[in-house]
């Protein structure tokens, strides 16, 4: 599948139920020349050197959001992941500083990704608008709110003709193979996307390492360990750099990943590891199961992310982002604000799992989500100087 040139396989028409959301104009929507014209526009500003200039907006906003934890009450920790993760795009793509504009922008977008993770909002026939009655009309009236922001933004941006560091201003100067530069209807749907693509996956991939690591609390101290060597106030190049963090990141997207398939449509009849299909068939790769595979994986369903300590596996074997043409475009800005957000988490809180029942794999829109959020209970970290006091004593 992922061998593929585009010709054959089709993402775009498999991807449909989500053009209520995302618009017709989405990477996501397209194939062949256009899909080809969309990725060479909005690679640039997700290349891996790009990311430090965005890792300062992670730290920052994953430290507010540690300022507001309750304490030592239980919360759902995906919620807390879903916030950091919308502040982080909403800052790193439209570059908004805080107050009220980015209050606003986060606000509306939140409403929007609340309404349309209800899975059956993807099925053609729910999607019909009878207004304030119906789930699909409030979804749209929360998408039209949405966009009149976005819209406000773009025109300003394009009046004022002032940048910033951030991935909107990249795509306003963009231009494509024939010098033409991405009209507002079209960046309205690449934004949308993104901000839909990088939010709520890489929310839930954050909830899912933290799952595996508070239920192994020698991995943990091994982390917080590589945490605590960079000091108090750890840089983002510094953080990027720790490899049992890197390790820990990759393997909770490898045990969960937390988009476990993805889709085609065929456009011609071909064969396909020993089948004939025919057109217009539909396939899927599980990334799941390709993560399971006990050929490739020692005792597969063990959280151990020593296992990429030093090791690298190949992408047939290792693909929470797909592959191919359609590679994740955030692969990069996903692993490395996940990093950002778990050296934090470890360097400052004492963490414990607080839910009643057994923690389970629950679907939620397209994403394999843990159940009830993941209930925990958080408190500052104790100091290392009274730990260090403690151990003293009690030896
Ligand atoms: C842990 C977090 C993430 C995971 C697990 C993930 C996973 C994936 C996967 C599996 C695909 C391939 C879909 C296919 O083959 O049809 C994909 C595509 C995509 N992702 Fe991500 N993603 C993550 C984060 C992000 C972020 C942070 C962004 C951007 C800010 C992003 C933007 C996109 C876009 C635009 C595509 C479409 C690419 C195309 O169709 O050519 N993703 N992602």
């Amino acid at each position: 599948m992922f061998q593929d040139d585009g010709e054959v396989m089709a993402a775009g028409r498999f991807n449909r139920s989500l053009a209520p959301l995302l618009g017709d104009r989405s990477v996501l929507m397209t194939d062949g020349a256009a899909h080809r014209r969309k990725r060479k526009l909005l690679m640039p500003p997700f290349h891996g050197e790009r990311m430090q200039a965005y890792g300062r907006a992670m730290l920052e906003l994953t430290d507010r959001a540690i300022d507001g934890m309750p304490r030592d009450e239980p919360f759902a920790l995906h919620s807390v992941m879903q916030d950091i993760t919308l502040h982080v795009i909403v800052r790193t793509v439209f570059g908004l500083e805080d107050g009220p504009k980015f209050r606003e922008m986060c606000e509306r977008l939140k409403r929007i990704l609340e309404l349309g993770a209800w899975a059956p909002l993807l099925l053609p026939f729910m999607q019909v608008d009878l207004g304030n009655w119906s789930p699909y009309g409030r979804f749209r009236a929360a998408v039209r709110a949405g966009d009149e922001l976005f819209y406000a933004d773009l025109r300003a941006r394009r009046a004022s003709g002032e940048r910033g560091a951030d991935i909107l201003s990249l795509l306003l100067d963009a231009r494509d193979e024939d010098g033409e530069p991405i009209g507002d209807d079209e960046l309205r749907d690449e934004l949308v996307t993104l901000l839909v693509a990088g939010h709520e996956t890489t929310a839930t991939a954050l909830t899912w390492a933290m799952r595996w690591l508070l239920s192994q609390p020698s991995t943990f101290a091994d982390l917080r360990a590589e945490v605590d060597t960079l000091g108090e106030h750890p840089t983002p190049e510094g953080i990027a750099k720790l490899e049992l963090l890197d390790a820990a990141a990759r393997e909770a997207l490898r045990l969960v990943p937390v988009i476990p398939l993805v889709g085609r449509h065929l456009q011609r009849p071909i064969r396909l590891g020993g089948h004939d299909l025919p057109e217009g068939c539909v396939v899927c790769c599980s990334i799941y199961l390709a993560h399971r595979r006990p050929d490739v994986w020692d005792r597969p369903a063990e959280f151990d992310p020593t296992r990429f300590l030093g090791k690298k596996f190949s992408p047939a074997e290792f693909l929470p982002f797909g592959g191919g043409i359609r590679r994740c475009i955030g692969a990069a800005f996903a692993l490395y604000e996940m990093k950002m957000v778990l050296a934090r988490l470890v360097a400052r809180l004492d963490l414990r799992l607080a839910g009643r029942r057994e923690v389970r794999m629950v679907r939620r829109a397209i994403t394999i989500t843990p159940s009830e959020g993941l209930t925990v209970t958080a408190r500052p970290r104790v100091a290392r100087a009274t730990k260090t006091a403690q151990a003293t004593v009690s030896a």
